[in-house]
């Protein structure tokens, strides 16, 4: 990836990605993520998820960035808040960089579903991903059943990555089900259907 410093803030109409504000953003973050739907769906998010929860992500977000100014502004992961009136509503984030690769993750808040939102956010982080930090090649994984983030991923441009060994996702009660790879292609996302 290029060298970033910062996390930007990127306009979406009417809200906002930006950086992780551990100043604000705790009692919204623990509000809005303390979700079991979200916690069965999204990797090492705890539930309940609790007030020092929130603090425990903000001290490793920091570490991430301190990381970042130290290792010439190449990121080991970047998170962007998804801002809705001042709200932490949600995250979209590139986890596991590895040189022009990156996996993307997110969620949001019950109360803001169903508006489009993520859809709009993902593909304003995929234009900065590409444009300006040099990715060519974003990927997801996602349990076969998560039909919502499934339709996010298929409205964004990505696509099945067919050949992919099967993989499998365990859920917090031990149960496995069986998941998904999905590959951005840029190329291909006037296809994919809004
Ligand atoms: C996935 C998630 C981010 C979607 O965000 P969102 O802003 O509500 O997304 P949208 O408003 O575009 O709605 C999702 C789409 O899935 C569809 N959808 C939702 N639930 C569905 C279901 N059970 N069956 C079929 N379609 C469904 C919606 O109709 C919509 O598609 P449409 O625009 O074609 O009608 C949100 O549901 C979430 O945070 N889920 C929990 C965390 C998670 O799953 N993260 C991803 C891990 S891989």
């Amino acid at each position: 990836m290029n060298p970033l410093r910062t996390i930007p803030t990127l306009h979406c109409g009417d809200f906002t990605l930006r950086a992780v504000d551990p100043t604000k953003d705790i009692d919204s973050l623990t509000k809005n993520i303390n979700d079991s739907h979200i916690a069965d769906r999204v990797t090492n998010v705890p539930n309940p998820y609790t007030v020092q929860d929130a603090q425990y992500w903000m001290v490793h977000l920091d570490g991430v960035a301190r990381h970042a100014a130290g290792n010439n502004g190449i990121w080991l992961r970047m998170d962007f808040a998804i801002d809705v009136a001042g709200e932490y509503a949600g995250s979209v984030a590139f986890i596991e960089i590895k040189g022009n690769s990156a996996q993307l993750s997110y969620w949001l808040g019950s109360r803001f579903h169903g508006k489009g939102i993520m859809p709009r956010a993902v593909e304003r982080v995929l234009d900065f991903a590409f444009d300006e930090c040099g990715f060519d090649h974003i990927w997801a994984e996602v349990a076969t059943d998560n039909v919502a983030s499934r339709r996010v991923l298929q409205k964004c441009g990505f696509f099945l990555q067919v050949d992919a060994h099967p993989s499998k996702w365990k859920r917090k009660d031990g149960t496995i089900r069986d998941a998904e790879t999905y590959v951005y292609q840029p190329d291909l996302r006037s296809l994919t259907t809004r």
